[in-house]
């Protein structure tokens, strides 16, 4: 579908991200963190804005995602929210939110779902935290699954390769995928699995399944904003397609202000009162 087809009117809802699965039309997912971005990228047209914990790499400069924390995310997802019309706006639950304690899991979902706005939440793993998913789900809350590469993992996985290469974890991924769609949830992020599992999984589940790394046979596709405008050129995965050079622009630009200011071409006087 080009641009120019994309409804960019009608508000995205999870009803009807499961009726786009069923018409067999594609998803676009992207990452956003604060209100300008996600205002151009909601113009823009895309479906669902994800408030990605990966803003502690990409905002705040940390190394993995694990320091984020539910009142930073609530931080990010309200100023996503305000720049949002349309798109579904889902906000990561950050690592230590959920594990371990259901009751926790559904406070900080609470909140998170309170104090953002936002309209749903994700949650990286399968059947450990199937508990903490469920109540979540018992308090009116969408709730998005995240499988194969589950970055909060990062300690125990020790590589951010591709993920259930082998038989046994492939096998675990399509039963927790299984059981993500039938407790209920609504969508399911398949990061950086190969092609032919991630459209075997899409394939056996009823919910849309949005990927990255993952291949074309999934029912949609997620980047995180800065990788995909090319503001973090460090980061060259394969699966990655660059869109644009901001980087380099943004870089040339502010060289030619600094040096407008040190050569007293800025202001003129015209810029002036
Ligand atoms: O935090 C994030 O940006 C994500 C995407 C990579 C799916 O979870």
């Amino acid at each position: 579908m080009s641009t120019n087809t994309v409804d960019k009117v009608r508000k995205v809802t999870t009803a009807r991200l499961s009726e786009m699965k069923r018409r067999g039309e594609k998803i676009a997912m992207l990452t956003a963190y604060d209100f300008s971005m996600a205002k151009l990228i909601d113009e823009a047209g895309m479906d669902v804005i994800l408030v990605g914990d990966s803003a502690s790499n990409v905002m705040a400069g940390n190394v993995t995602t694990l320091p984020m924390t539910v009142d930073q995310m609530i931080y990010h997802a309200k100023s996503v929210v305000k720049g949002t019309n349309r798109a579904l706006v889902v906000c990561d639950m950050p690592f230590g939110s959920y594990q371990g304690d259901s009751k926790e899991a559904v406070k900080n979902a609470i909140r998170i779902m309170k104090e953002s706005h936002a309209e749903a939440v994700k949650l990286e793993g399968g059947s450990e935290i199937r508990e903490s998913i469920e109540r979540i789900l018992s308090a009116g809350i969408p709730v998005m699954g995240h499988l194969g590469l589950t970055p909060q993992s990062i300690n125990k996985f020790g590589t951010y390769a591709v993920r259930a290469k082998e038989e046994a974890e492939a096998a675990k991924l399509i039963e927790d995928a299984r059981m993500l769609d039938s407790i209920g949830c609504f969508a399911l992020v398949l990061e950086k699995v190969p092609a032919a599992l991630a459209q075997k999984v899409a394939e056996s589940v009823s919910i849309p399944v949005i990927g990255i790394g993952a291949g074309g046979g999934v029912d949609g596709q997620v980047l995180v904003m800065h990788d995909m405008l090319g503001l973090n050129k460090g980061f060259s995965p394969k699966f990655l397609r660059r869109y644009a050079d901001l980087g380099t622009a943004i870089n040339e630009a502010v060289s030619h202000y600094i040096e407008d200011v040190k050569t007293s071409d800025f202001p003129n006087a015209s810029e002036q009162y």
